[in-house]
């Protein structure tokens, strides 16, 4: 089958939901690698839109805010400026950061029911559900606990048991009880009616579509061909005030919303309508990112949403009839947390106190250093753990001294020696051609892992062509032969500049400040691309920089962590205080 040519790419990262501030296993799974592969995408002038925004409804945000005794909409407003706030302090860089709170949301989810109920796919069952006569309604989620029928976890929610992953009918929990502060009633069962998504409608088309995906990653690829080869109906609306209204005449969905599962992927609908409205006036300018077979639709997303974005949504997209469907939905495992104390990797986890939140990180340490270590980490095929010491070696001894020293010592000759100016080279010996010569690979080598998501491989590539002129840098001894050979010192140092340029392109990805920085003493500009495209700024490093171009003097690009201040932190971090 001939690869299909796409003309532009819409990426989308999962939205977090404002019930919480964003921590490291976010980023590590939906977020980082997202904005690595756009930041990379526009460089190389293709058009691309990358949307994300906030999950601000379902029973979570609800419970935070009886809890708390405020409104929803007051969790939400806390979360939505906290998260976009830390975001962009990151570098994290969405073309737009969205709500599902907002009305346009409301019209793009309601659209979609109705298609999809027209279509057929929905239909009405009466449900047994839990329901406290204290408060005087129905318990959704984790608004009822009680222990699993299958494992005996005591803290099950009504049917589904996150110990252990049972799902199962409301009336086979065992010794319900009400989350509800102050409700000590015990939840007794009664009737209600309920709007179901027809899932196994789909099952013929989904297998196709999946089938016709093979270069998918495997741990994604297991976990939606486990869910399409057992199929059932969903219930997607819930008892509840807090969703979007369900948009039906009928008496029975009073008191009753969507759920917050079926809103959210149309989520990144809604955000691209508001895009399009904001960035042209056009309020159709959304449709050819969601209807037009030549974009390329790609969900990042973290491991345990695979089964709605490689299987629900694109459903649920199928029943549109008119929506084009994700070419790849690439899942993150978990990145856990290492413990110092028992030498082991654990589950971050509220309780434990152990997560570290993106804005107590960006407040201690440059973007620059977080995104190369998390990147260097990425739970791409397995998990992996956050660790402060192996942060302050692979951050400090990669970034830091092979890369950052490379360009710093480099420069730094240049400037002093060459009156401010990438010299005229002499004649080029062996090293200095096999060097040059390598370089349109090395950065070729870089883009094909960029583009086939192994971020890891990607930033092991960055850093290995620093390696190499490290090497050569050494082997040249520019020091050594400055004293007695000016030529061939303005070779080797011509050289080094056409690495050095090289990586001010290739490191823009990973660490868009030094790369910024780079650029500036360089004296070029990485174009900044995006929805329209743009120059391709990615392979013109391939044709270096010129002798005789001015070079500012350079500036430190990735400044050394401290070891003491990595121990302060990593004990305030095992006395719960990174969050
Ligand atoms: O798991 C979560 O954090 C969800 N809020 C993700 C939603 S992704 C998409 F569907 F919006
Ligand atoms: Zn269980």
């Amino acid at each position: 089958m001939p690869e299909q040519q796409f003309t532009r790419t819409l990426v989308t990262s999962a939205l977090p939901y404002a019930n919480g501030h964003i921590h490291l296993g976010h980023i590590a799974g939906a977020y980082l690698p997202a904005d690595i592969y756009v930041r990379f995408k526009r460089l190389k002038g293709e058009s691309i839109l990358y949307i994300c925004g906030s999950d601000e409804y379902g029973v979570p945000i609800t419970l935070t805010a009886l809890k708390e005794g405020v409104s929803p909409k007051e969790v939400i407003d806390r979360y939505h400026a906290a998260n976009a706030e830390a975001f962009a302090r990151l570098g994290i860089s969405f073309d737009l950061y969205g709500r599902t709170s907002w009305d346009l949301h409301a019209d793009t989810t309601q659209t979609f029911f109705r298609t999809l109920y027209d279509g057929g796919y929905i239909e009405e069952q009466e449900m047994e559900l839990w329901y406290s006569e204290q408060s005087g309604k129905f318990l959704p989620d984790r608004y009822v606990k009680g222990t699993c029928p299958k494992c005996g976890y005591e803290d099950a929610t009504g049917d589904e048991c996150e110990n252990c992953g049972a799902q199962y009918a409301a009336h086979d929990l065992i010794n319900p009880r009400v989350n509800i502060p102050g409700d000590t009633s015990t939840p007794v069962l009664r009737n209600s009616t309920h709007w179901f998504l027809r899932l196994p409608e789909f099952a013929g088309a989904l297998k196709t579509w999946l089938d016709s995906h093979p270069e998918w990653r495997t741990n994604v690829k297991g976990i939606a061909y486990g869910w399409v080869q057992d199929l059932r109906a969903r219930c997607i609306t819930r008892d509840t005030d807090w969703g979007v209204p369900i948009p039906l005449e009928d008496p029975r969905a009073a008191g009753k919303r969507i759920y917050v599962w079926f809103d959210a992927p149309i989520g990144y609908v809604t955000n691209t309508r508001q895009w399009g409205i904001d960035t042209t006036g056009d309020a159709a300018a959304w449709e050819p990112w969601w209807k037009d077979a030549s974009t390329r639709l790609i969900h990042f997303i973290g491991k345990d949403n695979v089964p709605f974005h490689a299987v629900i949504f694109p459903a649920m997209l199928m029943g549109q009839k008119d929506y084009i469907l994700p070419d790849n939905v690439v899942g993150n495992e978990y990145l856990n947390v290492f413990n110092r104390q028992t030498g082991k990797a654990e589950k971050g986890s509220k309780s434990k106190g152990n997560m570290i939140s993106v804005r107590w990180f960006v407040e201690r340490f440059s973007r620059d250093a977080i995104r190369y270590y998390i990147c260097a980490i990425m739970p791409e095929a397995k998990d992996a753990a956050f660790d402060w010491d192996e942060f302050l070696n692979r951050y400090n001894g990669e970034l830091c001294d092979v890369v950052g020293n490379f360009v710093h010592r480099s420069l730094t000759m240049t400037v002093k020696n060459f009156e401010g100016k990438v010299p005229e080279p002499g004649e080029l010996d062996a090293d200095d051609r096999a060097l040059l010569e390598s370089l349109p690979a090395l950065i070729d080598g870089v883009a094909e892992s960029l583009e086939g998501f192994r971020f890891r491989q990607a930033s092991e590539r960055f850093i290995d062509i620093g390696r190499r002129a490290n090497v050569y840098f050494d082997t040249k001894a520019p020091w050594t032969t400055r004293k007695t050979d000016i030529v061939r010192t303005g070779t080797t140092l011509y050289v080094c500049c056409q690495v050095v340029r090289a990586l001010c392109t290739v490191m823009a990805p990973f660490a868009p400040d030094g790369a910024a920085k780079l650029a500036e003493t360089l004296g070029i500009t990485l174009p900044q691309g995006g929805p329209n495209g743009g120059p391709d700024g990615w392979n013109a490093a391939k044709q270096g920089i010129a002798a005789g171009s001015p070079l500012q003097a350079p500036q430190v690009l990735f400044p050394k962590v401290d070891p003491d201040l990595i121990a302060q932190l990593a004990d305030e971090h095992a006395a719960g205080k990174a969050f």
